[in-house]
Formats: structure tokens, C-alpha cells, sequence
């Protein structure tokens, strides 16, 4: 594979302030580790793939305390947040944070973080190993959706979505 390695701090700093120019959404994906303890991390890298079958992948540095675990297991869930859980995502961002403090969790399932904008409950395809990063493949096996606004992260600052009436009526005329 063609790649060039940024390894200078600057030159590697100017490629994260670029690529930070596309904003997304946010999610906190959830997994049980071989414990059946919940591991749990915020990510952005969360993406559908295809609808029939239904796929979605998200990729997790070599470097997280719970690369392990979220490698090692079947299954995963996905949540995406809602514009009210920013302190989630900041406390999942966290190492060593108590993340689960107020969450509802089992022995039995990756948990849903309640009220976010939707979930996906997916089993694991075998983890693909990408540059310093592992991308995990998932088949959603069930899911939800709720009227929420989404939380959004461009530029390193989480956002808001601001509905726009005037250009949605221009954009739909
Ligand atoms: C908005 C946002 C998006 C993130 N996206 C990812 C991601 O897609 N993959 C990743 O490995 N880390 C991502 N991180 C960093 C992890 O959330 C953070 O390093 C986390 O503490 C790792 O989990 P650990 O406690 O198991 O080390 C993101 C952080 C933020 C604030």
C-alpha cells in the first residue's frame, strides 16, 4: 500500500487541523471485554458501509487502553448522541474515567447509552489492521431511531447543528 507516515509533530499536527475540516457526527461505541465487564470509548470514525447487508465500520487506535477488548469481542454497539450529551463524549474520551458511573449495564450486551439520536447493536467481522489504527466491521442486527438533534465535532470543538428554515425551503424548491 502507497502511504506516507507524517512523522514530524508539525507536519503531523497540520494533517490532524486538515482533516479535522470535515465535521461529523458522535458516537460512544460500547463492547463487554472477556470479563463481561463494559469497555466503552467516544468515537468519529463511525461510518455506514452498505445497506443489504446492513454494514458500519469505525476504527480504534492501537494506543486505546481498550483496543484489546474491543478487537477480542463479538459483538459492539454503537450509539450516536444527541446535541445534549457532549459531557458523554468528553467523559468517554477520558481514560481512566469511571465511564459506566450512571449507565444502566449487564453481563448480557454491549450497552445503549440512553437518550441519544439513535443505536446499533452489531455483531463483529474479524478486525482489518489500517496504519496505526484497527477498523471493525460490524452487520447491524438491530436498531433505533429518535427525533433528536445530533451532537457534531469539526475543527476539535463539538457543535450544534442550527436549523436553517430559508435554506431548506431554497434547497427543496
Ligand atoms: C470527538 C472525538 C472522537 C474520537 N474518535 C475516536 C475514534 O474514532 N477512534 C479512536 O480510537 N479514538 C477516538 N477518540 C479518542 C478516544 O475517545 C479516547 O482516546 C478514549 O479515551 C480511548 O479509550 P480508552 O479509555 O480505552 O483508552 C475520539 C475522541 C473524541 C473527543
Amino acid at each position: 500500500m502507497m502511504s506516507r507516515t507524517y512523522k514530524h509533530s508539525d507536519e503531523n499536527r497540520k494533517l490532524r487541523n486538515a482533516l479535522g475540516q470535515f465535521p461529523t457526527g458522535v458516537a460512544i461505541v460500547t463492547a463487554l471485554d472477556d470479563e463481561l465487564q463494559p469497555v466503552g470509548m467516544t468515537i468519529n470514525s463511525f461510518s455506514s458501509i452498505s445497506l443489504a447487508p446492513a454494514l458500519i465500520s469505525w476504527c480504534i487506535d492501537h494506543r486505546a487502553a481498550s483496543h484489546g477488548a474491543f478487537t477480542n469481542a463479538r459483538n459492539f454497539t454503537i450509539t450516536v448522541l444527541s446535541e445534549y450529551q457532549e459531557n458523554l463524549a468528553i467523559r468517554f474520551a477520558t481514560r481512566g474515567a469511571d465511564k459506566f458511573r450512571d449507565i444502566h449495564t449487564d453481563s448480557n450486551d454491549a450497552p445503549v447509552i440512553p437518550d441519544g439520536c439513535a443505536w446499533f447493536k452489531c455483531q463483529a467481522y474479524r478486525p482489518i489492521a489500517l496504519g496505526d489504527h484497527t477498523m471493525l466491521v460490524g452487520t447491524i442486527i438491530e436498531f433505533a431511531r429518535y427525533s433528536v438533534p445530533a451532537l457534531v465535532y469539526r475543527d476539535g470543538q463539538f457543535q450544534r447543528l442550527v436549523a436553517d428554515t430559508e435554506a431548506t425551503t431554497q434547497a427543496a424548491a
